[in-house]
């Protein structure tokens, strides 16, 4: 029987151990839609999508998309409603179901922080992550923070945030503290507010994002990544002291998602946190025992310049165990490019077969549990 032989053809696909090079059975219509997965597109100006990228969405090889301040507007609840119709009715689902028996939403996603960085208007948190974090008591501020993110999103049709910041910051008006987006400047003042913003964003059906592994709370006013090239020289301990620490509780609350930082540390590695299997696979999942879903920050970011062109670090990303890769340049022929590069990459074997597989199912797995 043609299902049986189709089955067959998939648990060998997917079987753990399974082989680094993509198997013959797996269609190059099902792998634009498996690579689709991994990918997170943008559109310039509109609170509508545009055509092309409705147009990608209907044909299921989008994962997902992320909003900026220009695209929330009035009409963003049905804009986003409409979109996610349009995923329903693709092909993803039955893909996803044939090698995963696992299906979800399309990732709709913004970032909700607080204060000034808060892209829906007129929802909550207005506190900044500072306010919160000096507030008498951080982690119930954090927590009621965490509700009305939740609220702001589930309001206009968002299903995840890419908030908390978990950065610890250093010194006043530095990169982190600038727009108040650190709750503070020790370990234990930002644990006890992010953890209890994730908790209470969780509990609410939204998926939170802890970031910029393993920190940008060393980061001086002038050391922006999105702008040019950030090396972070301080020792592994300090790191591991300071930084991390917020991780530890995060992960231990479940936090669903955690974002690397596009700086480079060279207390371990030469190349971005987000780029860095070192951080990436052993730091973060081994030694951190994190098991959920890694994304990226914004690939368009200037810090990434020397390492390569696009497609060169969305593979670079994605063989260092980053699962979703962040086109966020308000472009969506950018999220073409980082899909293409993808397909290329695993139909070649640079991205393992294997390791494709697991961080697909890591990302159905979050999807088939969101809203
Ligand atoms: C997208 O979904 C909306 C709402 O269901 C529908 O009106 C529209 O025709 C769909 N677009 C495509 C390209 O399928
Ligand atoms: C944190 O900031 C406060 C207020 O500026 C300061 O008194 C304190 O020394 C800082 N703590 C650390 C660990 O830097
Ligand atoms: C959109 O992205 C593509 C692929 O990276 C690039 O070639 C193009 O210049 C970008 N367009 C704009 C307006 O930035």
């Amino acid at each position: 029987m043609h299902s049986t032989l189709i089955s067959a053809c998939l648990a060998a696909a997917i079987a753990v151990p399974a082989r680094a090079k993509i198997p013959s059975c797996v269609t190059d219509s099902d792998l634009a839609i498996l690579a689709g997965a991994h990918v997170v597109y943008s559109w310039p100006t509109t609170v509508q999508p545009p055509a092309n990228l409705v147009q990608l969405v209907r044909n299921g090889v989008v994962g997902g998309v992320i909003l900026f301040g220009e695209n929330v507007g009035a009409g963003t609840a049905d804009a986003l409603a409409s979109l996610q119709a349009n995923y329903s009715s693709s092909p993803a689902g039955a893909v996803f179901q044939k090698y995963f028996r696992s299906n979800g939403p399309l990732f709709i996603t913004t970032d909700q922080e607080g204060g000034q960085v808060r892209r829906i208007k007129s929802g909550g948190p207005t506190l900044t992550a500072k306010q919160i974090g000096a507030s008498a008591d951080p982690a119930a501020a954090g927590s009621t923070a965490g509700q009305q993110a939740a609220a702001a999103l589930i309001g206009d049709n968002f299903n995840s945030n890419l908030a908390p910041v978990l950065d610890v910051y250093r010194q006043e008006k530095d990169f982190i503290d600038y727009f108040q987006r650190s709750y503070g400047n020790t370990s234990a003042v930002v644990s006890a507010a992010a953890t209890a913003y994730i908790k209470a964003q969780q509990a609410a059906g939204i998926p939170a994002t802890a970031k910029h592994f393993p920190g940008l709370g060393s980061a001086t006013h002038q050391q922006d990544t999105d702008a040019a090239p950030v090396t972070l020289t301080l020792p592994l301990e300090e790191i591991r002291a300071i930084d991390e620490v917020p991780y530890n509780s995060a992960i231990a609350a479940g936090v669903d998602l955690v974002m690397a930082s596009w700086a480079v540390y060279p207390a371990m590695d030469t190349v971005p946190s987000g780029l860095s299997s070192k951080w990436i696979r052993q730091e973060l999942r081994t030694r951190l025992g994190f098991p959920g879903v890694t994304i990226t920050d914004a690939l368009e970011a200037g810090s990434l310049t020397p390492f390569g062109d696009l497609p060169t670090v969305s593979v670079m990303a994605a063989k260092a165990g980053m699962d979703m890769l962040l086109a966020s340049q308000r472009n969506v022929t950018q999220g073409e490019v980082v899909r293409s590069a993808l397909i290329d990459a695993v139909r070649s074997g640079e991205v393992e077969w294997t390791d494709f597989v697991a961080s697909t199912k890591r990302i159905l797995a979050l999807r088939s549990r969101m809203q």
